[in-house]
């Protein structure tokens, strides 16, 4: 059963604050709330707790609560998700559930067709973990993309585990994201044959993926072709809004919204929300240890969980020019330069940029710099995921809840769906 648990608190708070619990599916049909009133202001002192124990119920969509106190721990829902925050006590109700209900439905998908690296970290899920705060999210493994590649099938249930690690471990919440593997939800496939109906063929073979693929040798079969319409199926599914995705991803979100508007021309106005994509321009693309887009395919990846000699051998491969040690160096035009930015604050990017212009400083004290943010931004992630790894039940049981939550919504598009379309 999911439950949200030592919720946390809000900061610089000297007495009572007002805490909001809000669900906006439509799964949601009772909560309970378990109190364990050990409420604490963050200055240390014991305030007086008002949580409510006991059920709170009906929940609708959404679904709110207000309570009071310092913090919270120990609070369980029956069913999820759920989203909380802390504000000042005597907030406008009002206006906090307007702010709730004009959240977007977010989704995206990751296929575990290898381990994954820091241009997959900062060209999507950073930006994805960081929308579960204010989002309804929806993230999922895309085991039956990955087929695409024709991986050995033990291959393709350890990295779809490996990859549902690595989520859980960067900070995906798995109470206030639905979080499952996309061959749980059947429902997709349906969905993808009744697209591909409406699929002109000229439309995929235009797909750069699809040429980029053929061109690396890849056989031209069916799967390959009919990816998109696989991929506009886990997104037109969910009643998705926004998809963050790389910048590579954006010819199949036109594809996406292209099939939801001829379904909806076809069988009826709005049947399908039509997405848009997310794409983060300034980290559209992260370089790889040899300057090309840091990809599995091109075997140029720092993964985000490397440890040890191996990792720090790959960040002094990273390819630079040939500037003379003493002559200054153009941060602008430097690979290390470029990762460092993704994880450096803006004082430590301008000082090591000043070191480049300097001159004096070769680039292996660069690639040094960098390993060391590098080891140290991901060190609390790197932490999590050992403890997790040490609980591989816990792992499929956040799968498996968040498929049985996926299916739900699933089933309500479909029968909207296959209604319309007369099946
Ligand atoms: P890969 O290229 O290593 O096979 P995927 O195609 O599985 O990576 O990408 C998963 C997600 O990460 C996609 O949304 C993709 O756009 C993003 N991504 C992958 N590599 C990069 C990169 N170098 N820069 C920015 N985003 C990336
Ligand atoms: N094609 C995406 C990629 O390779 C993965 C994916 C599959 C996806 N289905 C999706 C991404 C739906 C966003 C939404 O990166």
């Amino acid at each position: 059963m999911p439950f949200l648990q030592g919720a946390g608190s809000k900061g610089g708070a000297t007495g009572p604050v007002e805490m909001c619990i809000w669900s906006p599916n439509h799964e949601l049909s009772g909560g309970m709330i378990l109190g364990e009133d050990k409420c604490q202001s963050s200055s240390g002192m014991e305030v007086q707790t008002e949580i409510t124990t006991g059920p709170v119920a009906p929940l609708f969509k959404p679904a709110f609560f207000f309570g009071t106190g310092s913090s919270l721990s120990g609070c369980q829902f029956v069913e999820s998700p759920v989203y909380y925050k802390f504000y000042d006590k005597g907030v406008n109700h009002q206006a906090i559930q307007e702010e709730a209900m004009s959240a977007k439905r977010v989704l995206t998908g990751i296929q575990p067709s290898g381990i994954l690296h820091i241009g997959n970290y900062f060209g999507t899920m950073r930006q994805s973990l960081a929308m579960q705060q204010e989002h309804d999210c929806f993230y999922f493994i895309a085991n039956y993309h990955a087929m695409t590649s024709m991986p050995e099938p033990k291959h393709l249930k350890e990295r779809t585990f490996q990859v549902a690690l690595d989520f859980l471990a960067c900070g995906l919440d798995p109470v206030k994201t639905i979080f499952f593997r996309q061959s749980d939800v059947s429902e997709v496939q349906v969905l993808s044959w009744i697209l591909s109906c409406l699929c002109p063929l000229g439309l995929l073979e235009r797909c750069h993926s699809y040429k980029d693929k053929l061109a690396h040798g890849l056989e031209a079969n069916h799967g390959l072709l009919a990816y998109p319409v696989l991929m506009a199926a886990d997104i037109l599914l969910y009643d998705s809004n926004l998809v963050p995705v790389g910048k590579d991803q954006k010819q199949h979100l036109e594809v996406t919204r292209d099939l939801a508007i001829r379904f909806n021309n076809r069988y009826g106005e709005n049947l399908l929300v039509v997405p848009e994509p997310l794409i983060q321009e300034e980290v559209a693309v992260v370089p790889g240890l040899d300057g090309q887009k840091m990809s599995k395919s091109y075997d140029n990846t720092i993964e985000i969980f490397g440890e040890g000699k191996a990792i720090r051998s790959k960040f002094m491969r990273i390819v630079t020019d040939s500037t003379p040690l003493e002559d200054p160096k153009d941060a602008d035009h430097c690979n290390v330069f470029a990762l460092y930015k993704l994880m450096a604050t803006a004082e430590e990017q301008q000082e090591l940029r000043e070191r480049y212009k300097a001159g004096g400083m070769g680039y292996g004290h660069a690639k040094q710099a960098l390993f060391e943010k590098y080891s140290e931004y991901f060190k609390e992630m790197r932490e999590r995921r050992k403890k997790l790894l040490e609980k591989p039940g816990e792992v499929e049981d956040i799968l498996q809840d968040g498929a049985a939550r996926a299916r739900k919504i699933a089933r309500v598009t479909m029968e909207r769906v296959l209604a319309a379309v007369g099946l």
